[in-house]
């Protein structure tokens, strides 16, 4: 189809040249995904879906979609956060004749606006992340759930809202939980989330980190690896945590655990990472001059922004993406990126290598609703392990990495109970 000013909305489609040797770039870091995609483009199996997606239109997001329009599907997408995306891909992605809606820094107005262009396509799938299309869908548009044979899910907050629909039976159509796959969560979370919201911390302000006292709120996947980063640099890391399993595992990999409470005034830096409502409350209180507090979990509701603004006499952007909060009482404190996930609003999100096995995933996961559909329930699945276990083969191979093979002899020694000698 020939693009039309109706089927896309993007900043500036002039900078499509500057998106495509970018999206190019991001592309050698990715064999497992153009390993999908030869085979897509071979066997098309997508062909003639129509695939809704909402997603981080970033230079590796671009490379799945690519991948998806190999395999047939009539792609159309949209940005999962108003601040994630990156102006060049949308225009390239158009060039490419993917229809896009989606400019960083859309306000809340177009950025339904865009989800709603997506839905306008009717999708047959859907692919979100943050489970903000399925939502919608659900809740404005229940009439188009019959064209959707199902869908899949990128991150973990999506998993969690669609788990709370499953279980109060709202959820009409299946949904692969890709973050539940290991090759999604134990490397974009951990290693993708460690580096990039560091990266776009330091895009963003420049500070040292060796010294700073550098609280981390949430010891999950992407905690873990925020923390273990962080210690690199030579700052103190100190995790704030709920779970007293997630709290003690912290302990013993050698970090300081306390409250946010106590905490606070010690601070340098405060990053939230849990996926939960106002973790950074009351305690902004008692937080120290300039100390500086972001967040890199999905919505922008870890901090409690409004609380911070009540406490303001005065708020100025003092830097890209760092905003000046003067108390009535003095203090300064600066808010990254509007409280959005830092690492895509201030930096370009995880590095392709990781994306590599998150969007394989995808792909894959795709083609597997598009040939299971009629024997799915309305549920959230896993992954299928051999989808999983192949994606870290081929990464291996690619790293030109061997790994052993059991023996026969082992694998009857391991299926076995009988004898212990
Ligand atoms: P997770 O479930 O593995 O970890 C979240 C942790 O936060 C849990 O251990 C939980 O106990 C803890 N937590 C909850 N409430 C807390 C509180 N009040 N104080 C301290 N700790 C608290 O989740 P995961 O995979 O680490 O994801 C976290 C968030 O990051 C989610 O919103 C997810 O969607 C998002 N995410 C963001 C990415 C990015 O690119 N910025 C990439 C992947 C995930």
């Amino acid at each position: 189809m020939t693009q039309t000013e109706t089927n896309y909305d993007v900043k500036d489609l002039a900078l499509a040249p500057k998106g495509r040797d970018r999206i190019a770039w991001a592309a050698i870091e990715m064999p497992v995904l153009r390993l999908v995609r030869e085979r897509f483009e071979r066997e098309k199996p997508l062909e003639g879906l129509r695939l809704g997606c909402c997603l981080h239109i970033t230079t590796e997001t671009a490379n799945l979609l690519l991948t998806l329009k190999a395999g047939g599907a009539l792609v159309t997408a949209c940005a999962s956060n108003p601040l994630s995306t990156q102006d060049d891909v949308a225009a390239a992605l158009v060039e490419f004749g993917i229809p896009t809606y989606a400019i960083k820094g859309e306000d809340n107005t177009t950025y339904y606006r865009h989800l709603d262009a997506v839905l306008d396509s009717r999708p047959n799938q859907t692919m979100d992340d943050g489970c903000d299309l399925v939502s919608r869908l659900h809740q404005d548009r229940p009439h188009q759930i019959v064209d959707v044979q199902g869908g899949t899910e990128e991150t973990t907050t999506g998993v969690i809202r669609l788990k709370a629909m499953e279980k109060d039976g709202a959820l009409k159509f299946p949904i692969v939980a890709v973050n539940e796959a290991d090759t999604k969560h134990m490397f974009d979370n951990r290693y993708g989330t460690g580096q990039s919201t560091l990266d776009g911390l330091l895009r963003a302000t420049n500070v040292l980190l060796a010294g700073k006292v550098f609280v981390v709120c949430g010891y999950g996947w992407c905690g873990k690896g925020l923390a273990s980063r962080a210690r690199g640099l030579g700052a103190h890391v100190v995790v704030t945590e709920v779970d007293p399993i997630r709290a003690l595992e912290a302990v013993m990999d050698g970090f300081q655990v306390t409250t946010l409470e106590e905490i606070a005034p010690k601070a340098d830096i405060v990053i939230t990472v849990t996926g939960n409502l106002n973790v950074v409350d009351r305690q902004i209180r008692k937080l120290k001059d300039g100390a500086i507090i972001g967040n890199s979990g999905h919505f922008n509701d870890e901090i409690n922004i409004g609380f911070l603004d009540e406490l303001a006499e005065s708020r100025r952007i003092v830097r890209d993406f760092v905003e000046e909060f003067k108390l009535f009482d003095g203090r300064k404190l600066y808010l990254l990126a509007d409280g959005r996930l830092l690492n895509l609003s201030a930096a370009e999100g995880h590095p392709a290598a990781v994306m590599d096995m998150s969007f394989a995933n995808q792909a894959l996961s795709a083609e597997w609703v598009a040939k299971q559909h009629s024997t799915l329930e309305p549920k959230v699945y896993v992954v299928p392990r051999d989808i999983d276990e192949e994606i870290a083969r081929l990464k291996l191979t690619a790293m030109g990495i061997p790994i052993d093979v059991l023996t026969e002899e082992q694998k009857v020694y391991l299926a076995s109970w009988q004898s212990g000698t």
